[in-house]
């Protein structure tokens, strides 16, 4: 598993399957533990995440963390993370479908979810895996960029609901031995 990885890694390095190629400075894979129990999927990589090669890594990657010491969890322990496409669209725009068809060779092989509907109404729910990720149950959440821009704590807030949403994850995390 860990060799499949490593392959899809380097293959990924020097990829030029879309023209996020061109204007890349890195490919951002993942960070993380390669073996984990809890694996979170980000859109794109951002300004930082592309300066550094590493995903969330900014302020939304910074709130993340936040998001998972509330409940005891650390990416250097307990999750792996990456994104939908491993290139930074320039100017932060939403990677377009065909670039997340080229890259989608990737993130197969590193988790995930089909397309399910809109997040709002999607969140909070588990969805069953595919064979590719061995039948995982898979949760989406809110972007903590979302949360970054909706401050409230009231309930039914985002933040409100992300807070239900990682309690529930790290539930279902203490389930697994
Ligand atoms: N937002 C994402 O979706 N991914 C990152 O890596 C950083 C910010």
């Amino acid at each position: 598993m860990y060799e499949d990885l490593n392959k899809i890694y380097e293959k990924c390095l020097n990829c030029q399957k879309c023209r996020l190629g061109q204007t890349r400075n890195n490919i951002v894979f993942s960070d993380g533990v390669p073996n984990p129990k809890l694996m979170l999927i980000g859109e794109a990589p951002g300004f930082y995440e592309d300066k550094e090669g590493k995903p969330f890594v900014g302020k939304a990657g910074q709130l993340l963390d936040k998001i998972f010491a509330s409940v005891g969890l650390t990416r250097k322990r307990d999750v792996y993370i990456c994104n939908t496409v491993k290139c930074r669209p320039p100017e932060n725009r939403n990677p377009e479908p065909a670039e997340k068809e080229a890259c989608w060779e990737y993130l197969k092989a590193q988790s995930i979810l089909g397309n399910v509907g809109g997040i709002t109404k999607i969140r909070g729910k588990w969805y069953k895996g595919g064979d590719n990720v061995y039948g995982a149950k898979l949760m989406p959440i809110f972007h903590p960029s979302y949360l970054l821009r909706n401050d409230s704590r009231a309930k039914g807030s985002p933040k409100w609901l992300m807070w239900q949403d990682i309690q529930e994850i790290k539930r279902e995390y203490e389930k697994l031995e």
